[in-house]
């Protein structure tokens, strides 16, 4: 296989074989092809394009570029393709468990404005999210749910190629996001594969047509590789739940997995679980609905949360100690009464990024209690001089004035109650 010859191929718009993929892949695994030509086939394929048979081929080369796991008992996964406030799997991944199904989920630490599902776990005392995939496993076992990153040991051309679509511009192209996204939840092994698509000013697809084309691709892709599959796209304008950060984000799932709050989030946390739940276990969606929202009335839906910060370590009475820690803050309030309109949550997330709550580059630290958390949703009535929001950073307290005033940007107020949104914009055949 001459790499030149792919390049110019997939250059004119040709198509490349299996075989092509898969040596590709492999070579680039392995350091036999460099980084340049992994780079230039990546921008040819974002520019060209692929189609179905070659997304497939390259979803799975990648899968086979490292170990995949495999399971004796039910196991279902959620994906999200990540949003503003998206604490969606710290609920849903222990509510699906709570419901028989097993959850094993490889999630990712986050780069870019906020911290990923992992960040947020680890804001919990002694939590690790770095498990070797045995204790993973053994974890999924025990407590019916484990989150944790994924590990080097799967796929490794995902990591590599990652690394270079985000510096030379090829993260947005819908066979890669495939490739990227599929090879690593078919490697995790689980039979059924929820995703959610979002859409959005916080989202990473900007537009309703073009999540729809991924979702489709995800659920076409997992079904071909025989997996249980369905997707949701879903709104991504405003934060979702009240609470942008981590320990703050991480808070908030305990109260809606206790049952003790309600935010229009939960019933989306609800249809998520009860799509794990109806199709890995055949049961009528209705049904699964039903035991969803019992079990996050009854406990237990906590209880597997609580079992899996246990078993990997974590401590949710120091985690409770850790939120009365002192922080520098500052609310905000409403300049006018009124109804509050859209949230920006771009800016919402930007504002927590600059307080410390996301990272930058790889490994830098995330200031675990910086965040924002909002006192108001979308169509509440504020009172000139209410709270909006309280924004919190243990670093220093000249970061909160900075950021307020930008804050203050993100919300309107407006003089007619806006109408109440739809969360779910699209949804998949089960
Ligand atoms: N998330 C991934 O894991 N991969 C992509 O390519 C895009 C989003």
């Amino acid at each position: 296989m001459i790499a030149k010859l792919l390049l110019d191929r997939k250059r004119e718009g040709g198509t490349l074989s299996t075989e092509e993929i898969e040596g590709f892949i492999a070579g680039f695994t392995q350091g036999e092809i460099p980084d340049y030509q992994m780079a230039a086939m990546a921008m040819a394929i974002c520019c060209r394009g692929m189609d179905v048979r070659e997304t497939a081929d390259l979803t799975r080369a990648m899968q086979n570029s490292g170990r995949t796991l495999e399971w004796d008992v039910p196991t279902a996964d959620k994906h999200s393709t990540g949003g503003v406030g998206d604490k969606l799997s710290l609920i849903i991944q222990p509510l699906a468990a709570s419901c028989g199904v097993f959850v094993p989920s490889l999630t990712g630490r986050g780069l870019g404005l906020t911290g990923g599902t992992a960040d947020k776990l680890e804001s919990i005392p002694g939590y690790s999210c770095s498990l070797s995939l045995e204790k993973f496993q053994a974890v999924v076992k025990s407590a019916g749910v484990s989150m944790a990153v994924q590990t080097d040991e799967i796929t490794p051309a995902d990591k590599k190629l990652y690394a270079l679509r985000d510096v030379t511009g090829t993260v947005a192209s819908i066979p890669l996001i495939v490739g990227s996204i599929l090879s690593k939840k078919l490697a995790e092994g689980s039979d059924t594969l929820v995703f959610d698509v979002k859409t959005g000013i916080g989202a990473f697809m900007k537009t309703e047509a073009e999540a729809v084309e991924l979702a489709t691709a995800l659920v076409n892709g997992a079904r071909a590789n025989g997996r249980k599959a369905a997707a949701l796209v879903t709104d991504m304008n405003e934060p979702l739940g009240r609470a942008v950060g981590n320990a703050n984000e991480v808070a908030e799932a305990i109260a809606i997995l206790k049952g003790e709050l309600e935010l229009p989030i939960v019933p989306l946390c609800v249809e998520f679980a009860a799509l794990m739940v109806a199709l890995e276990k055949g049961m009528a969606l209705d049904e699964a609905r039903e035991l969803c929202r019992t079990n996050l009335k009854n406990g237990a839906a906590y209880a597997k949360f609580a079992a899996m910060v246990e078993a990997q370590g974590g401590s949710l009475e120091a985690f409770a100690q850790k939120l009365e820690e002192p922080v520098f803050r500052f609310t905000l309030q409403a300049p006018k009464s009124g109804y509050v309109g859209n949230i920006d949550a771009h800016l919402v997330a930007k504002v927590a990024f600059q307080l410390g709550a996301g990272r930058a580059q790889a490994g830098d630290r995330i200031d675990d209690l910086a965040g924002v958390t909002l006192a108001v949703g979308r169509g509440d009535k504020v009172a000139m001089g209410s709270p909006l929001a309280t924004i919190s950073s243990s670093r220093t307290p000249d970061l909160l004035e900075r950021n307020a005033g930008e804050l203050l940007a993100a919300f309107s107020i407006v003089s007619e109650k806006p109408e109440a949104k739809e969360l779910i914009v699209w949804r998949s055949s089960m």
